[in-house]
Parts: C-alpha cells; structure tokens; sequence
C-alpha cells in the first residue's frame, strides 16, 4: 500500500453509496434513506478514508452537548492492521473535538474489536448483556479491561446471554 495515496476526510453526499457498501458488509444495514438521514443530522461525523480515491473505510457516529457516540468503524479486510482504523477512529475523535464535545463513548461487539479501542487509548466502563431478541438483562461496571474479562465469564455463567459487550469511552483533550 502506497501511503502517499491515503487520504482521510469528511464524506461527502456523493461517497454515500460507497459508504453503505462498506457498512452493510461489516457493520449494519442501513436503507439509503436512513443513512441520509443520519448523514444530514451529522455530516462532520461521518469520515472515510481513501486509497487512490476508493473508500476503503468509513467511521461515522453521532453527538449531544456532552458526548459523541461512534456508531460504527470498519476498514476493508485485505486492508487490516496497517494502522487505517487507528487513523480513521482518530480523524473522527478530532471532528469531536472541533464541535466542542470531548469525549467519546461506544459499545464494542465481542470479538477483537475490543483489543482495538483499548489500543486507542479506549477505556472499558461496563459490560452490558443481552438477549436474544435485545432485552438488556445485566450492566455491571469494570475497573479495566482485565476486570471486564473474568466479569464477562461470570455473566456469561450466571445469565446465559445472547451477547455481553464492552461499553468503553475516551476523554479527549480540548
Ligand atoms: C476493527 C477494525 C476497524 C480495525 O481496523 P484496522 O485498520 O485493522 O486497525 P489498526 O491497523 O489501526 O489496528 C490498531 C491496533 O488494534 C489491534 N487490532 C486490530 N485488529 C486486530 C485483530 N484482528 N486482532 C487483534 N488485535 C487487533 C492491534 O493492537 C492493532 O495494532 P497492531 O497491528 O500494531 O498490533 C477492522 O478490523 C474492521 O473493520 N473490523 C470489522 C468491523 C468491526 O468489527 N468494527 C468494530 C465494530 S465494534
């Protein structure tokens, strides 16, 4: 991958279409009318990055007056580990930031993805579990990330969820 052909910026209307492709692979799937919809109630959340002009990843979330939630980040997958969803979740930490909201937060679906935020600098809160049809069934606080793992067996144990993810947040410096 040639560096000096990455580029990260806002998205744009017309990278829209792009945009659903990449998220309806790895993410959720969004009908286009949704996705405008959220777009024009958040445009500068909604960040990409580039190689040689393609999307080949996106980060996009939402805010209130005291936080931002990331809704979702996913690069393409013969793209992994060279740093692009570092940069992406980093670009989208800065557009944060340029509208006054210094902390994010977001809930991570089990799997390798935890490993990502807390390498970000992510810090894990709670862990929330579910069930099947997405009742919340149990929130329980965390110290850590270690803390959060033998919480999560004992969860796992006790209630027999469907899922238990990481819910985690990040202060930003102003
Ligand atoms: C999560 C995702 C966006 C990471 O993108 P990426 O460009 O590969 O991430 P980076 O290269 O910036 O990784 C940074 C660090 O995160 C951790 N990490 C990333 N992917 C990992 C994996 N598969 N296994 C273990 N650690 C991983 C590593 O510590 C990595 O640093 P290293 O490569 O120096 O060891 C990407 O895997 C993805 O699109 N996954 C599918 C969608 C998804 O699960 N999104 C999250 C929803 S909660």
């Amino acid at each position: 991958m040639d560096r000096k052909l990455l580029e990260t910026r806002v998205l744009l209307e017309s990278d829209l279409e792009a945009f659903r492709e990449i998220q309806s692979e790895y993410l959720d799937k969004w009908t286009p009318a949704l996705l405008r919809e959220q777009f024009s109630k958040f445009p500068s959340l909604y960040v990409g990055s580039f190689l040689n002009g393609a999307l080949i990843g996106i980060a996009y979330g939402t805010a209130d007056s005291s936080s931002a939630t990331l809704q979702g980040i996913a690069v393409k997958f013969s793209l992994w580990r060279k740093g692009i969803g570092s940069a992406l979740l980093s670009f989208f930490e800065q557009q944060t930031n340029g509208m006054g909201v210094h902390k994010v937060g977001l809930g991570c679906g089990e799997g390798f993805a935890e490993q990502f935020y807390v390498k970000n600098g992510y810090r894990p809160v709670e862990l929330k579990a579910r069930s099947a049809d997405g009742r919340v069934l149990a929130v329980e606080p965390i110290r850590d990330y270690s803390d959060g793992l033998v919480k999560r067996e004992r969860l796992r144990r006790e209630l027999h969820p469907s899922e238990v993810i990481f819910i985690m947040e990040k202060r930003l410096d102003p």
